[in-house]
């Protein structure tokens, strides 16, 4: 009989979980800033950061002294009643942001369902039934619910469940001519990512972006960006929109903004928002005082001007290292992203063979991600020290030299 302390191994994954994950053989037991400790007490440098999520290091004491006072006092009461901690964050993302209104959800694909269904709500509203096309991008990634892979640009995670929704039309990103060329008054929505993650990080052009709020302006449509990835720091502002000069109607974060702890927020503007009225829209968890009052504390740590330009600075030294690296034992053809969303986009000789990176890092204690079968990603915590990048290098040059060489 399985007791709670029968130990816990990799193979019990295969017997009770559903098959649509392949996790690692090793099985996380305890972090620490940048360090991750398998159940083997196995030491990781971690520049996945749990896919861009944790965003200040594992077990910061600020947060698990948050997470203990907020557990001592109140868990939820869902939205029947309104709690201390989330109007405090949404006041905290009002201020730091575009922002006048905030909805709260539980994941980044719950904050996209939301604010795709206010695109359409809104365009109802204001003009009619017939504005219900959503302009979204191929490769780009918004969740996995049927509504954000139906936006989502990669037919892989949308084929075989069904027609997909209806209305959304994807366009090569970066591309301003068929842009351009596509929306029309149907249009309700352009929807983006200011710099697509799963899709390979792919930086939007500061052209194209500025070219998609102003056609979003000539025809009536809301410009929407997904800071699920890049917002709550990571590219070196609080949100990306901030580096580029303009301002979207509607912005969703997640990931970064709790740390780990489940969490997501749509913001938008007074007169958008009054289009999810009373009924319309609504989540049992979202905006629960225990995971609002960690994003609470998250935004206190990283809206910093010193974490932010942390952020930068962390980012070059990555550069420099990434290309010493490749100089000694070329394996990309560029190293990309922003801020602390890093990508070597591998050369032709090693395509499809990210994964392999990703292996050969991680059995010799340094986690990093990938962003399709052609990029080796890194997300590391914003915090990360000096010390951990210089080390995590040195093992990923290891790695890169089994690859290549071996
Ligand atoms: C840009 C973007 N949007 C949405 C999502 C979905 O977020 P979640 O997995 O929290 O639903 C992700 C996750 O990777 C993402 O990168």
């Amino acid at each position: 009989m399985f007791m709670s302390n029968t130990p816990v191994t990799r193979a019990l994954f295969d017997d009770v979980m559903v098959p649509n994950y392949a996790p690692a053989p090793v099985i996380p037991v305890r972090g620490k800033g940048s360090r991750i400790w398998d159940q083997n007490d196995k030491e990781y440098i971690d520049f996945a950061g749990g896919i861009a999520v944790t965003s200040v290091g594992h077990s910061h004491p600020k947060l698990v002294a948050t997470l203990k006072e907020q557990g001592e006092k109140l868990w939820h009461i869902a939205n029947v009643m309104t709690n201390e901690p989330a109007l405090r964050l949404a006041k905290k993302l009002t201020d730091a942001t575009f922002a006048d209104k905030v909805y709260l959800a539980n994941s980044g694909a719950e904050a996209n369902e939301a604010a795709f269904k206010l695109a359409r709500r809104y365009a109802v509203d204001h003009f009619g039934e017939h504005k219900d096309e959503i302009i979204a991008f191929e490769q780009g990634f918004h969740g996995r619910t049927l509504f954000t892979v139906s936006v989502g640009g990669q037919a892989k995670y949308s084929a075989g469940f069904g027609p997909a929704l209806e209305g959304i039309t994807h366009l090569p990103y970066n591309d301003i001519k068929t842009l351009e060329a596509a929306i029309s008054s149907k249009t309700c929505a352009i929807v983006m990512e200011p710099l697509q993650g799963e899709g390979g990080i792919i930086d939007a052009d500061p052209a194209f972006i500025k070219r998609a709020r102003e056609l979003c302006d000539e025809h009536n449509a809301l410009l929407v960006l997904d800071e699920v990835q890049t917002g709550a720091g990571r590219l070196g502002t609080l949100y990306a929109y901030q580096q580029t000069g303009i301002m979207p109607d509607i912005l969703t974060t997640a990931k970064g903004l709790g740390n780990g702890f489940p969490v997501a927020a749509m913001l938008t503007t007074n007169k958008v928002a009054k289009s999810l009225a009373i009924g319309t829209h609504g989540s049992t968890y979202g905006g629960n005082p225990l995971a609002c009052s960690i994003a609470e504390a998250v935004i206190d740590i990283v809206n910093t001007p010193e974490v932010l330009a942390g952020v930068t600075a962390k980012f070059n030294r990555f550069k420099a290292g990434l290309e010493d690296i490749n100089a000694r034992m070329p394996f990309c053809k560029e190293i990309r992203g922003k801020g602390l969303l890093i990508g070597c986009a591998l050369s032709e000789a090693y395509n499809d063979r990210a994964g392999e990176f990703l292996k050969a890092a991680q059995s010799k204690g340094l986690l990093v991600l990938v962003a399709g079968p052609n990029v080796i990603r890194m997300a590391p915590s914003l915090l990360i020290p000096d010390a951990d990048i210089d080390a995590g290098l040195v093992i990923l040059e290891a790695a890169v030299r089994d690859i290549t060489q071996g």
